[in-house]
């Protein structure tokens, strides 16, 4: 495995390599980057992952100085699972200069996460094309743990004609359900014991739409206050459809329902789809 710090080196090293499936994250690896890892291999003859942790998706008062970098046991993970080449550049690397230009993704980007976490995805987007113009990809894979950041990207690879197909894998959970994020590492062991509720909330929600309660409101309102209740502070619990996370409709069989609670000083997403029966 090589590990390149600079876009010259890793753009020479890349060019004899096609095709190339490509795994961006921000390092802190568990299982759930590792299951984007192994797709990628099955898919590609040359896996390339990067570790940047993007000051540009954070904001003000968001955990960037905080977010765990380790580097080291990153780079172990990566070499185990068969990854090629990591890129894990400076800042200075990705930012030599302010960065003026970015990409304003389409309005769902405002919502959801979006709301609560203003300019992220346009932090996102910016940064993940970026990091295709650099690496040159032919195959990138996101997890669906982040549900709303997948969409996001997979609309930027069509709107913007990017030549790159955009897979996604499951969300990899702990044995209580829990899905796996760096951010767990915040949890204190009461928090972590508390953690799991989040998505039984949302598991919950899935199964009252199966059995036919899809008054979406009064289901996102009682799964709010389930959360309150038991000292979380929720962001949102919503009901959309997959394909464009819009609010669903009576016809509306696809779809996902998403949540975002801070447990203590750590903010928890998560996400679950549902099909509806006929
Ligand atoms: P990061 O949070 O490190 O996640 C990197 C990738 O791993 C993302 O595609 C994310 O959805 C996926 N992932 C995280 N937890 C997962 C889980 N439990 N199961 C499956 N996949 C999981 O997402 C980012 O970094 C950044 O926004 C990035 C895309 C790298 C741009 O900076």
């Amino acid at each position: 495995m090589e590990v390149m710090r600079t876009v010259a080196e890793l753009r020479a090293l890349l060019a004899q390599r096609r095709p190339i499936a490509f795994v961006p994250t921000m390092g802190n690896l568990h299982e759930g980057h590792l299951a984007l890892v192994r797709i990628a291999r099955q898919r590609a003859h040359c896996v390339v992952a990067s570790i940047f942790v993007n000051r540009l998706q954070f904001g003000p008062t968001e955990d960037f100085d905080a977010y765990p970098r380790t580097f080291e046991a990153d780079c172990a993970g990566f070499e185990r699972e068969g990854v090629d080449v990591v890129f894990a550049p400076l800042e200075r690397e990705i930012y030599p200069e302010p960065q003026g230009f970015a990409v304003a993704p389409p309005p769902v980007g405002d919502d959801l996460e979006g709301a609560f976490r203003p300019g992220f995805f346009r932090g996102v987007a910016t940064v993940v094309l970026k990091l295709f113009n650099i690496v040159g990809p032919q195959i990138a894979v996101f997890g669906k743990k982040d549900y709303q950041q997948l969409m996001i990207v997979r609309a930027m690879a069509r709107q913007l004609n990017l030549p790159i197909d955009i897979v996604a894998g499951e969300t990899v959970r702990a044995a209580d359900g829990l899905a796996l994020s760096s951010r767990n590492n915040y949890l204190a062991p009461s928090e972590r014991a508390e953690a799991p509720r989040l998505q039984r909330t949302l598991a919950d929600i899935c199964t009252q739409l199966v059995d036919g309660n899809t008054d979406s409101s009064a289901l996102e309102g009682r799964a709010l206050a389930t959360l309150t209740q038991a000292h979380w502070r929720p962001d949102y619990v919503a009901v959309r459809k997959q394909a464009d996370l819009q609010s669903a409709g009576p016809g509306d069989r696809e779809l996902v329902v998403l949540g975002a609670a801070w447990l203590g000083r750590t903010r928890l997403i998560d996400n679950l789809e549902v099909s509806l029966p006929r």
